[in-house]
């Protein structure tokens, strides 16, 4: 049995919650990742099936972690246990835990150069006029064994403070005020990049399929693990996050909200980045460094860019932080809970650890570039590949797979808010039968073993 433990930490309200939600879904994944993975992906084709992987596959996944996390009041491993005690579902929940370790490691990588780039700016900005300057200062800086590490260091540090701090007050306050500010300038930014002479180009990229794209085994399972990566699913942020929720609030409204506004960022960052792209002359394929070369073209392109790259940077950061938070807590609540640590010593000592196992991570992209683990690819990328291409999107299909054969049907009606409606009826659908498939035709078609 799982001890419940008396006074759970709770929301202060739905809206604090929602954005909450919405700090974990919005992050690097958006700009960052998304940019970088359609760019090496194609484009529009890689896009369509990302926004059908959300729909049919991530939307009624992303209502049954809130569902189960607010029925379980618990973390992702006591969840499983006190719903199903003594059944395997929790392997999830285990996955989920290890799944935090991974990706918050690579992840306060890069958001540490996000850090890096908004100092940078804060001192005068990147001197970039010279032809493939920001790509070499891009590739200077972040090879460097020790300059990364620092700035990984501060991301991790911040992150790790606001954990300490706690659910309300840590958590809940960051993301009220800063998710919205960064909408707003991404979309300026967005409406500034089509005015570039390469916008043309950026939307026949974006949105004007190349069917032809389509036979490539290996955009389905990007656009799937990008589908996951983006919307925090699959490893039990959003069950974690559901759990501090009390009974009274209202799902499905909350899932639908998260899952729209974090796809629409998405397509607003590849507006704002694909212009700059064809205008500057950018590989769209430049791998993980897409944003970080773009994006200060763009900037010394403006009037007034110095101010425009802080404040993007400072954003960027933030998002990065409030993602990374929902990460941490992920972990944090499990060692509470199983260990019976404080919330401050949970986070100490995981935090500590995370940030030791990122260093391999950055390392991999400079010095350590000849180790490659998975498939040739290297530290950074094989922590990537192994969490979101594999643990996020199996741990999503145990999760799809618990409520709709695991449940009593009325159970999930109930739990979830959707009631014996029409809707509610399709959403168990999609998590007994669509979605589950849907992953596991991905898998099966991405391995090259059967191709059609
Ligand atoms: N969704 C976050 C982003 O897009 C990353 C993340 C993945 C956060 C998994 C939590 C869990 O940046």
């Amino acid at each position: 049995m799982v001890s419940q433990q008396p006074a759970r930490e709770q929301w202060g309200s739905r809206l604090g919650f929602m954005l909450a939600a919405l700090g974990s879904a919005v992050g690097l994944g958006n700009i960052w990742r998304f940019s970088y993975v359609a760019g090496e992906s194609g484009g529009a084709a890689f896009l369509l099936i990302y926004i059908l992987c959300i729909i049919a596959i991530g939307l009624p996944i992303l209502m049954a972690e809130f569902t189960i996390g607010r029925r379980a009041q618990l973390d992702v491993v006591g969840s499983f246990q006190s719903l199903a005690p003594g059944k395997p579902w929790v392997i999830a929940g285990f996955m989920g835990v290890a799944s935090a370790f991974i990706i918050l490691a690579f992840y306060g990588v890069a958001a540490g150069w996000s850090l890096f780039y908004f100092f940078q700016y804060v001192f005068g900005g990147l001197n970039v006029a010279a032809e493939g300057a920001s790509a070499d200062f891009f590739v200077n800086f972040h090879t460097s064994p020790i300059h990364p590490l620092f700035w990984q260091f501060a991301f991790m540090a911040t992150v790790t403070g606001i954990v300490f701090v706690g659910v309300k007050k840590g958590i809940e306050a960051s993301n009220k005020f800063l998710m919205p500010l960064l909408a707003i300038l991404v979309l300026v930014l967005a409406g500034y990049s089509m005015t570039l002479n390469g916008a043309g180009e950026a939307l026949s990229f974006l949105f004007s399929p190349d069917w032809s794209a389509l036979t490539d085994p290996a955009i389905y399972l990007a656009a799937m693990s990008q589908a996951f990566f983006s919307l925090s699913l699959g490893m039990g942020a959003l069950i974690t996050y559901g759990s501090y929720l009390s009974k009274k609030e209202k799902l499905p409204g909350a899932a639908v909200g998260v899952a729209s506004m974090d796809s629409l960022f998405a397509i607003v960052a590849g507006l704002m980045i694909f212009p700059a792209v064809f205008t500057f002359g950018i590989a769209p394929d430049s791998g993980p460094g897409l944003v970080f070369i773009t994006l200060p073209e763009i900037f010394s392109s403006m009037s007034l860019g110095t101010v425009y790259g802080l404040t993007f940077f400072f954003l960027l950061s933030a998002a990065a932080i409030t993602s990374g938070v929902s990460l941490l807590e992920v972990a944090v609540a499990y060692f509470m809970r199983q260990f019976e640590w404080s919330r401050q010593k949970a986070a100490f000592i995981i935090g500590s650890i995370i940030f030791l196992l990122g260093i391999p991570a950055s390392l991999g992209l400079g010095v350590w570039s000849d180790i490659t683990l998975i498939g040739g690819r290297d530290i950074f990328d094989s922590m990537d590949f192994l969490a979101s291409y594999i643990f996020l999107p199996l741990g999503g299909m145990i999760i799809a797979l618990f409520i709709g054969w695991g449940w009593k049907k009325a159970d999930a009606f109930e739990a979830s808010d959707f009631g014996d409606t029409l809707l509610g009826n399709i959403w168990i659908w999609l998590l007994r039968v669509f979605a589950p498939v849907g992953i596991l035709l991905v898998f099966i078609y991405s391995t090259g073993i059967w191709t059609f």
